[in-house]
């Protein structure tokens, strides 16, 4: 996309939900490239706080002391920030290996279900919403955090798909995992995130669905780019 054509797109927000390992986020980071927005990752958000949580004694076995942590997060805070290419960062502290590992997955939701903890990344999320030219993705992006963005979509892909794409990304990271162990941390964290009271994931009313089971990333960026200039009458001049 031109510069021009790129600062001819609104200051809009681009909410982007959906099942684990769709896919989001690597979309989100082309459109966002693609558009000259900033990408933020809520996902990486309630990552950090359970990184936080099992570091701090908190999470025992399947146990999480949520008012040890509720405790903790309003007197100490937590100063979750993101640096070069995304990487997310506790302090100075660079953690992005450490939040994509399966021991974070396993007790992701969980935590990410409490209300406090949805209250204290709401926060954030908004704050850097805020200053508008955003794609973010997560789980209740158009649905609760930012219900009225401009633009919604809603990204499935099939289980297999999904459960193939996170075992190659964590073979990739140097993390191998059974296919069986991810196929069934998959399905936990879709009941937990789809059931949990606050805030469940659910497609927005009007979420555009994109279902990239079989479509590479380049023709999911092609689709969303059509979805923008269509949507705000923008033309690109070629
Ligand atoms: O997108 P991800 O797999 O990195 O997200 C990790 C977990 O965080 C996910 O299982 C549920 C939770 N999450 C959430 O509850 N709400 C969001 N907006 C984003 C993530």
């Amino acid at each position: 996309m031109t510069k021009e054509t790129m600062n001819t797109i609104p200051d809009i927000i681009i909410a982007i939900d959906g099942y684990s390992a769709t896919g989001k986020s690597t979309l989100a980071k082309l459109i966002a490239a693609e558009f000259g927005f900033t990408y933020l990752d809520s996902g990486a958000m309630y990552r950090a706080v359970t990184l936080h949580a099992m570091e701090s004694g908190f999470v025992k076995g399947e146990a999480i002391d949520a008012d040890a942590l509720l405790a903790d997060l309003t007197k100490n805070g937590l100063d979750i920030n993101f640096g070069e290419g995304n990487r997310a960062f506790i302090g100075s502290r660079c953690i992005e290996k450490e939040i994509r590992s399966m021991e974070v997955s396993s007790h992701v939701s969980p935590v990410a279900a409490l209300a406090f903890v949805r209250a204290f990344v709401d926060e954030k999320l908004h704050e850097w919403g805020r200053r508008g030219r955003v794609v973010m993705d997560g789980r209740d992006i158009g649905t609760a955090v930012f219900p009225d963005a401009q633009l919604k979509l809603f990204v499935t892909a099939s289980d297999q798909v999904r459960a193939q794409r996170r075992y190659d990304e964590l073979i990739e990271k140097g993390q191998p995992s059974s296919m069986e162990d991810v196929m069934k941390n998959l399905k936990e964290r879709d009941y937990i995130d789809s059931h949990r009271e606050t805030n469940p994931l659910r497609q927005a009313k009007d979420a555009f669905v994109l279902d990239n089971s079989d479509m590479n990333l380049h023709e999911e960026l092609v689709w969303v780019k059509g979805l923008v200039m269509g949507r705000f009458q923008l033309f690109e001049a070629i």
